[in-house]
């Protein structure tokens, strides 16, 4: 949510700044701005909406040699160009990723003093607190230090002044910040997540919260000890689109190979084994507890029912929003499993935190190695989807759901619960995911066929029943977030409990109906709803004589592996619907891919 990015050196630096944000863009696409500094002058560039806008304001005639930019995803203050980053003061520029809760107040104590603001942000304090210190001792470093030392909340930052223009300052507490030194002589580099950086330099600090510092070509001072150098990955994996309309599109064809990927050296011919953990962790556990947002949440509720039925071990799965606030009773008898694409989300993150300082044993499922949920938990597995775009979650869900479930076969096997029997079902079923993931050209083309028919009515709803009332809720909101049409997730058997009023022809159910689990209890539920003239689009290996629209899948012997064929259908389902409403299918509005602030 938001990306900034730095640059030190003697390289086009506007060229290295577009290029850097280009990377971020996904993280929020309201507005971007950057600024530029040399001895002489500060000039900077800002424009709403996508960054080509930008670009194409941007026309320098100048060598800058230091340079902010920012990608925005509005929190405080509607998407306009005042409201853009960088913000400036006097004679300083800022650019922030987080919020800071107590604005408001340093905001009225700035007015008194008499310093004018010109955007509704909550940024803007940064860039007038520091000037009022610095304008009362004249040591920039001090001032920057003093400056944090006020701030309360979420804030990476990057700041730039005329008062010392050969530096950059900088801060993380909360949201992602990385520092880097250029492979050239003399460059420093400065971004959100990795992927700006790759190709430009080797050696990083993934900053931990609370660590700041001040950076000029020469030296990257830190305040405290608390860093250490890593190096980054040289593989250049930026993702190309590979001759596909969209990254989601492209994602959705990746999921084959991505959970391949995710089930090397951990699906063995008769067992599963992790070497991020061991099984025995869940030695003394009475419970798992999953904590996760939006897609990731899907993921985690379909694991709850494997984890009780393959470990049985009782789960719970809680939206780490509500988990944060609920005063949350937690006993060292939990195992504490958050679940996340990007690893910085923040109400996850403060979940993990919350867990992890009860005592709690903890485990991140990430896709993004080094992201802040790696740092904070005991053990790390990584999901391996590969950098993902699309701000829909496709591979990034797959991924997840497949390691999932073969942690619950692995705490299964390690508590002896399933017989040689049950653990070789799974297994062989586990090797024909990838399969279940492969696009079938045929649903491809009926997804965009009945993409024509389902562009008005009052609304969706995608039912299911045991995992595939998890699927239906992953269904409903992929079809929300990138087509805009009105969508709920709905377990079938609760239709009936009201949400069945709604039934009339323009209500448009999707209804998942495997022949693996509970089909006569589904279709009784589908039928009831046909009777009310309900719209019925149904997605089943076996034909079904109520359906208004059928989307057949393959008759396969193990519910899991229609759950994956369903989920390819529903994501292509909901992606040739936005193409047709003419909707940025990868950038959706009012969204971004990484949620850093709560
Ligand atoms: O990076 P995370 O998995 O923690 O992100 C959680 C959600 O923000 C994310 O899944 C979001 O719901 C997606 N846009 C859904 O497609």
């Amino acid at each position: 949510m938001c990306g900034i990015v730095g640059y030190i050196g003697n390289r086009k630096t506007e060229e290295i700044l577009l290029d850097g944000l280009k990377e971020l863009e996904y993280r929020g696409y309201d507005s971007a701005g950057i600024a530029l500094l040399d001895n002489e002058k500060i000039d900077v560039f800002k424009a709403l909406g996508k960054l080509k806008n930008l670009k194409e304001k941007v026309n320098t005639y100048h060598d800058y040699n230091i340079g902010i930019g920012h990608t925005r995803w509005a929190t405080h203050g509607k998407p306009t160009e005042l409201n853009a980053h960088p913000h400036l003061g006097e004679y300083s520029y800022v650019v922030h990723n987080g919020i800071i809760e107590n604005y408001k107040e340093i905001k009225e104590s700035l007015q008194e003093q008499g310093h004018k603001f010109v955007s509704q942000t909550d940024t803007e304090v940064i860039v007038h607190l520091f000037e009022s210190f610095n304008n009362e001792s004249n040591d920039a470093k001090e001032a920057f230090q003093r400056t944090i030392e006020k701030l309360e909340g979420a804030f990476s930052i990057l700041l730039i002044s005329k008062c010392d223009p050969s530096k950059i300052f900088f801060f993380k507490h909360g949201s992602p910040l990385i520092v880097a030194r250029g492979n050239e002589e003399g460059e420093v580099l400065f971004a959100s997540s990795d992927a700006p950086l790759i190709g430009l330099a080797n050696d990083v600090v993934y900053l931990e919260d609370g660590v700041g510092g001040v950076a000029s070509a020469t030296s990257i001072e830190f305040f405290s000890d608390n860093y250490s150098w890593s190096t980054l990955p040289t593989s250049k994996q930026y993702a190309q689109k590979d001759g596909f309309r969209f990254f989601m599109e492209k994602e959705i064809y990746e999921q084959h190979d991505v959970v391949t990927d995710a089930m090397l050296g951990r699906l063995g011919e008769n067992e599963i084994t992790f070497d991020e953990f061991d099984a025995s962790i869940i030695e003394g556990i009475e419970e798992i507890k999953i904590c996760a947002c939006g897609t990731s949440y899907h993921a985690g509720l379909t694991a709850s029912y494997l984890f009780e039925r393959l470990s049985q071990t009782r789960c719970s799965v809680e939206i780490a929003s509500e988990f944060r606030y609920k005063e949350p009773l937690l006993s060292d008898k939990t195992l504490f499993i958050v679940i996340s694409q990007s690893g910085e989300t923040a109400d996850t993150l403060e979940a993990l935190k919350m867990a992890t300082k009860a005592g709690l044993k903890s485990i991140a499922l990430c896709n993004v190695d080094n992201s802040s949920m790696t740092r904070v938990a005991n053990h790390t597995v990584l999901t391996r989807a590969g950098i993902e775009k699309g701000v829909a979650s496709t591979k990034a869900f797959s991924t997840q759901t497949v390691v999932l479930w073969m942690m619950a076969l692995y705490f299964g096997q390690y508590k002896q619960v399933l017989s040689n029997e049950k653990i070789n079902d799974e297994l062989h079923a586990l090797r024909e995911v990838p399969k279940s993931l492969i696009v079938d050209d045929k649903i491809h083309e009926k997804t965009k066929r009945l993409s024509k028919r389902y562009l008005h009515g009052h609304g969706f709803f995608f039912i299911g029943r045991d995992v595939f009332f998890p699927l239906a809720l992953e269904g409903a909101l992929k079809l929300k977030e990138i087509s805009y049409l009105h969508a709920e997730g709905y377990p079938a058997g609760e239709m009936k409990h009201g949400p069945i009023a709604l039934a009339d022809p323009e209500l448009f159910t999707i209804a998942l109906m495997p022949q693996n689990l509970l089909y006569d209890k589904i279709k009784s539920n589908v039928e009831e709803l046909s009777a009310r003239d309900s719209t019925i689009c149904s997605i089943s290996p076996l034909d079904f004589e109520l359906s208004d629209d059928f989307i057949k899948t393959q008759k396969t012997n193990h519910y899991m592996l229609e759950f994956f064929e369903m989920l390819v259908a529903l994501q292509l389902l909901s992606m040739e619907i936005s193409v047709r409403l003419g909707n940025d299918v990868d950038m959706p509005r009012n969204l971004a891919k990484s949620v850093t602030v709560e």
